[in-house]
């Protein structure tokens, strides 16, 4: 059995001031869970957060980095940068990233390559968007985003990544993919990762389900054989939601 993942990516909320208060409680609260658990608070509140979670079983993750260690790049974010405040796991190609600032599978695969050898875990994320779904093309794009994505990476190294499908439909929309099509695609990267490297590599894989996780959905997602946690959005903001999602990870 694979231990689920229940993550939360905060995207561009909360200050510095209400990121600490609100990890405090998740601290507080979150304490004897069996799931692994992770939050990813905004840049700025990185320093401050990795300090309140420091001793506990909560992970603190980063919404990105830069593809180069230093240098001359504005407005990027190093790995050392983000090791300092505590950051252990990178969350990288997240469809915002792809869609939004048109990062492309080659350089989410060096970002990739490159949080792995900082010593870094990954959760690489991959999904189609509405339209490539109703074309028929989900596992076509899929199947190029985690081939591309792990381009280089070793076996070994593949023990320190995580993959988050993510439909881009389903994200921020209150629309989700029902438990049984989400299922169907996990299977697919499962099978796509036996392909390409081992099947006892696939069957190791942490694959989590993200769009539109609530605690109203959270349950049956996670019944699923192969949905083994789950990458939250806008529910992740306030313990009121992420307690009970990150409880329905319990083993
Ligand atoms: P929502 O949970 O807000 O749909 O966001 C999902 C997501 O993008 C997590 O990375």
């Amino acid at each position: 059995m694979r231990r689920k993942f229940m993550a939360g990516n905060w995207k561009m909320h909360k200050t510095i001031a209400e990121a600490t208060a609100y990890a405090r409680e998740l601290v507080d609260r979150l304490g004897g869970e069996s799931a692994r658990i992770m939050i990813a608070p905004p840049f700025t509140a990185l320093a401050a957060v990795g300090a309140t979670v420091k001793g506990s079983n909560i992970q603190l993750g980063a919404q990105n980095c830069a593809p180069e260690l230093s240098g001359a790049h504005t407005g990027e974010v190093s790995l050392s940068m983000l090791k300092e405040c505590g950051v252990n796991v990178v969350i990288l190609g997240h469809s915002e990233r792809r869609h939004v600032y048109l990062e492309t599978d080659e350089l989410v695969n060096r970002k990739v390559k490159l949080a792995l050898s900082e010593g870094c875990d990954v959760i690489l994320c991959v999904g189609e968007t509405e339209s490539e779904r109703d074309k028929g093309v989900t596992e076509k794009v899929v199947k190029q985003q985690v081939k591309e994505g792990l381009q280089g990476v070793s076996a070994e190294e593949l023990k320190r990544v995580v993959i988050a499908y993510e439909p881009v439909w389903a994200i921020g929309t209150g629309k989700n993919a029902t438990p049984q099509d989400a299922n169907a695609v996990h299977v697919f990267i499962r099978r796509l990762i036996a392909e390409i490297y081992d099947p006892g590599v696939a069957e190791r894989l942490v694959i989590q389900y993200g769009g539109s996780v609530k605690p109203g959905n959270v349950k049956e997602l996670m019944a699923e054989e192969n949905i083994d946690g789950a990458l939250v959005g806008g529910a992740s903001l306030s313990a009121e939601q992420f307690v009970p999602i990150v409880q329905a990870g319990r083993s």
